[in-house]
């Protein structure tokens, strides 16, 4: 638009939004890029071409002729003053309004919210990442390998395995390219998988999808710490890129991006599991805070905040009562009501959890996988994403190494995301020694006689490696800091919904 300041333009879209005035229309369009006002002006523009913008409903396809005008106070900083108004589709009554609608009713019309404002915006968020993600592996040299969807081998536990008929024998949707990406690895020396990734949970929380997208790379020659190094300068470039290239869209779906920012030159806590379950249990401090101290000052805080929110309800209702309002002020405050309603319900949420993740965080015992909700407790202490590595080698997958001097401890490391997001990459230095790796395979009554081809990696060559998983979903949500993972992807796949 900058350089057509001044100049006639054309433009193709649908009407994402119009307004009304004295002998004037404005419509917001959408043309794919980005969204214009355009102004159409009775005084400017033919009978006609009035008339389309009068008959011109929402997400009608319309091409708009005009001059494009510099206006700071407008989406994208640019204006259109039409000159001609064609339509090139009416369309029917459109289901989504500017009213507020449930997200399940959302999620049913996903082929059309993806037109709003907000989705158009994260679509294209994601966008970057997958493009910054290829950029990053392959300006370091590593080679992209697409990893069987098909597969016969349990990855990462046999409980959430997509069960399917390969021919009449039982085969699984890839949990996890791993185990082909560590053979790759073997041939290539640095390899990254990007693709899609199936776990059956049947559990309905913000951070599980069924079908997700997992970039995972492998390298050879590299033990846990290198690994952490590439995890780490991965994130940083991610997000470096998303701020470079999507301040609109940040700044449309109101994303702060103060800690984005500082991410990008800070470096990432690493603690062990143990620094992480002090941490959990308030026992060790963060810059000062403890987790439980601050989560029970944030409920307080949400206490104040509804009683005030009950107060203003209260008081406008009185005003209502009171009988000398307009109507248009009674419908005002109507309205007010609503929205602040709405507002105590949200908060009502949230100071609802927080109890139940005070008691889960005292009660956590030690050596336990930490959950979803622990992984708030403990990043919404942080203000950059953590490391947390050595974990008890019962509740990580068969395939990690053991740290050499404490065989209690695996070398697997998780990257928890901050503001209370958790989890958003799993990996680890892989085992090599063979027999070690066999127990394994016993202990978590995984089949012998289909890991023998896994093991042969072990048995010709076999040297020190690692990698990683990074949950390209959970990157989005963290990084536009949205309430659910639903959001992040075109059509999600999850406990319950496979439409549309
Ligand atoms: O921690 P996970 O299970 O690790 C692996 O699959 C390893 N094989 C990766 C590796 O070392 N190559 O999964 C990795 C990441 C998680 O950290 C999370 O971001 C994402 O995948 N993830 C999910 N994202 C959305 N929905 C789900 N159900 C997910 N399960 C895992
Ligand atoms: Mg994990």
């Amino acid at each position: 638009m900058k350089e057509l300041a001044g100049q006639p333009i054309t433009l193709k879209g649908w009407v994402s939004n119009k307004r009304s005035g004295k002998g004037l229309f404005f419509i917001i369009l959408r043309d794919g890029t980005g969204f214009c006002q355009c102004v159409v002006d009775e005084k400017l523009v033919s009978a006609e071409s009035f008339a389309n913008a009068h008959a011109a409903t929402m997400e009608s396809a319309v091409e708009i002729t005009g001059t494009v005008r510099q206006d700071d106070r407008q989406i994208g900083g640019y204006e259109v003053t039409a000159s001609s108004v064609t339509l090139i589709s009416l369309a029917e009554e459109y289901p989504i309004s500017k009213k507020e609608h449930g997200v399940d009713f959302l999620m049913d019309k996903r082929h059309l919210w993806l037109r709003s404002q907000r989705q158009w915006a994260i679509m294209r968020i994601r966008n970057s990442m997958i493009f910054a993600i290829h950029r990053f592996f392959q300006e370091q040299g590593f080679m992209q390998m697409d990893a069987p969807i098909f597969t016969g081998n349990a990855c990462e536990g046999t409980s959430n395995l997509f069960e399917t008929d390969f021919y009449g024998d039982p085969a699984y949707l890839s949990q996890s390219g791993q185990l082909y990406g560590e053979a790759m690895a073997m041939s290539m020396g640095k390899i990254y998988t990007f693709g899609p990734t199936f776990r059956a949970e049947k559990s309905k929380t913000r951070r599980h999808l069924s079908e997700f997208w997992m970039i995972e790379p492998e390298m050879a020659f590299h033990d846990l710490f290198m690994n952490m190094d590439l995890m780490e300068s991965m994130v940083r470039f991610v997000v470096g890129a998303v701020l470079e290239e999507r301040r609109t869209e940040l700044g449309l779906i109101g994303r702060d991006t103060t800690l984005l920012e500082q991410l990008v030159h800070q470096p990432f806590p690493r603690i062990t599991y143990d620094e992480a379950i002090r941490i959990l249990k308030g026992e060790q401090e963060v810059n000062g805070r403890n987790s439980i101290g601050t989560l029970e000052e944030d409920l307080a805080v949400l206490n104040k905040n509804m009683e005030d929110l009950r107060k203003e309800i209260t008081e406008r209702e009185q005003k209502i009562a009171g009988g000398t309002l307009k109507q248009g002020e009674i419908n005002f405050n109507q309205n007010k009501i609503a929205t602040l309603k709405n507002d105590i319900k949200e908060l009502e949420e949230k100071a609802e959890n927080i109890p139940l993740w005070i008691r889960s965080a005292r009660e956590f015992t030690y050596g336990n996988d930490l959950g979803g909700s622990d992984e708030t407790v403990i990043t919404r202490l942080f203000e950059v994403p953590i490391m947390v590595y050595d974990w008890p080698h019962e509740v990580k997958a068969f395939y990690l190494k053991r740290n050499p001097e404490n065989d209690r401890f695996a070398r697997g490391v998780d990257m928890l995301a901050p503001e209370g997001y958790g989890e958003i990459i799993g990996g680890g230095e892989r085992e090599t020694d063979t027999q070690k790796l066999k127990l394994k395979i016993l202990e978590h009554n995984l089949p012998m006689q289909e890991f023998e081809w896994y093991l042969d990696l072990r048995r010709y060559g076999s040297v020190p490696h690692a990698g990683f998983g990074l949950g390209l979903e959970r990157l989005v949500a963290w990084v536009c800091k949205l309430p659910h993972v639903r959001e992040t992807i075109p059509f999600p796949r999850m406990y319950g919904r496979l439409f549309p």
